[in-house]
């Protein structure tokens, strides 16, 4: 069946997605193909419109035009909501952890599925043995296992982003956007970041976003630049590194014409 087939190769398809901002074509035309599994990454100089496009993956910001399917299922009218449901997470270039609580309470709330602001320090439950079990196996993955009941606020800047990919994987999405995950780390936490990455779960597909070149490429099976809201390149990480169009947008050799 063609239909079935399709669905199970792509976990994401872009097609001819475009979002203006007042005259500013942020985006445009973008398509692109994530195959089920795979690390995909988006590079490309600040003001591209890699995060634009994160955005209109995860229904935060309006399609101007095209179309955004996952897992063959075209969601390009859902709400953010719906698609966060359907297997959708994202992480932010923000973190936006919880500083006040600890590690564990900071992933229990999301694997309940409950806001932080809903959280009530006098009625909330220890987790049970199935969630603690959970809690284990998603800090271990993010390398924050020793570091459980530490308030969230008290760790360093890396391990609270690391932590927010637990509070991201809690949910247990199918598709997970990460926005420059390594971004603001010290060159001594960006290895450690990129390892977790690497040995996320073989059957979740990531889309990430990298500004850092090298570590882009490290991570990627499959490469996409954009440049100026226009996808510029796309292939290995190989064929990435040896396009000269690309080389030209990140060693300050390219002209943008309108
Ligand atoms: N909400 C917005 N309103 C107006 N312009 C925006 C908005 N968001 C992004 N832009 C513009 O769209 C372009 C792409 O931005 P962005 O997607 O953040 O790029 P990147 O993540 O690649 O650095 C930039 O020129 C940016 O100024
Ligand atoms: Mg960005």
């Amino acid at each position: 069946m063609m239909a079935a087939d399709k669905a199970q190769k792509w976990a994401l398809e872009l097609d001819g997605v475009g979002r203006s901002f007042g005259g500013l074509r942020a985006v445009n035309e973008v398509g692109l193909q994530v195959a089920v599994g795979s690390t995909h990454v988006v590079i490309g100089p600040n003001g591209a419109g890699k995060t634009t496009l994160f955005g209109l993956i995860s229904g935060e910001i309006a399609l101007s035009s095209g179309s955004v399917t996952m897992h063959g299922q075209n969601m390009s009218r859902w709400s953010a909501t719906k698609r966060t449901l359907a297997g959708l997470g994202r992480t932010y270039q923000i973190t936006n952890v919880m500083a006040g609580l600890t590690v564990e309470e900071n992933v229990l709330l999301s694997l309940r599925g409950k806001s932080p602001v809903k959280y009530n320090f006098f009625s909330d439950a220890r987790p049970n043995a199935e969630e603690d079990a959970t809690l284990s196996r998603l800090l271990e993955t993010c390398g924050i296992a020793a570091h459980r009941r530490d308030r969230a606020g008290a760790m360093s800047y890396g391990r609270q982003r690391q932590l927010e990919l637990a509070i991201a994987l809690a949910n247990g999405p199918r598709v997970l956007l990460l926005d420059e995950p390594a971004a603001g780390l010290s060159p001594a936490e960006r290895g450690p970041m990129a390892d977790i990455i690497r040995q996320l779960p073989d059957d979740l597909t990531v889309l990430l976003i990298e500004h850092d070149m090298e570590l882009a490429l490290g991570l990627a099976d499959r490469v996409t630049c954009l440049y100026y809201g226009e996808v510029l390149a796309e292939g290995s990480p190989d064929a990435i590194r040896a396009n000269e169009q690309v080389q030209a947008v990140y060693f300050g050799t390219a002209e943008h014409h309108a």
